[in-house]
């Protein structure tokens, strides 16, 4: 089922989310807030979304990435389900990224680390461990924050950055995507 999604100022997004217990994760509502996450967020173009974002401060965050339209620039994450990640900075190469949420009508630029470990358990309750590099890296960063109620707004360095998806398209998203795509081409994901 296709959820609300909760846009800023809703205080819920500002919630700390809960950790899932091991029990949990084979439970029957458990298992259908994802598949109603996965449905929300492919329903709205999203590259991830997490369960506090339809109403839900779990500790849980969906992932995927196959050619979005919000997103051209972005390499491709296969369908990735995320219980209690955890994110550690493997170095301190960061990038500038222009990020948006599904939960914010703006886009703005914001500095992500280039190469982390990630640590989660999958819906099927297997544990996992990978490094993520680049525009994926930023993405796991992002839908992290939010189980934290952190939204990238809070991480823009600079305000004036803020835009609209109209006025990123005239005159923020040239200059982004060339130096994005060279990016992307130098450092993978
Ligand atoms: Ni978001």
């Amino acid at each position: 089922m296709i959820r609300r999604i909760r846009q800023i100022g809703d205080p819920i997004l500002r919630q700390l989310a809960e950790t899932i217990g091991p029990d949990e994760i084979g439970d029957s509502a458990t298992q259908l807030l994802i598949d109603d996450m996965i449905e929300t967020m492919r329903a709205a173009n999203g590259a991830g979304l997490a369960a506090i974002q339809i109403g839900v401060p779990k500790r849980i965050a969906v992932m995927e990435v196959t050619r979005n339209p919000r997103y051209p620039y972005k390499p491709p994450i296969s369908l990735t389900v995320a219980i209690n990640p955890v994110i550690t900075a493997i170095d301190d190469e960061v990038v500038e990224i222009n990020e948006g949420c599904l939960s914010v009508p703006l886009r703005g630029f914001v500095n992500r680390h280039v190469n982390i470990e990630v640590r989660y358990t999958d819906r099927d309750g297997n544990d996992h461990t990978a490094t993520k590099r680049g525009l994926t890296a930023g993405t796991w960063q992002h839908e992290c924050d939010h189980l934290d109620g952190v939204l990238f707004v809070d991480r823009v360095a600079d305000p004036r950055t803020l835009a609209t998806w109209d006025e990123y398209d005239r005159h923020h998203r040239e200059a982004f995507v060339e130096r994005i795509t060279r990016f992307v081409e130098r450092v993978g994901s």
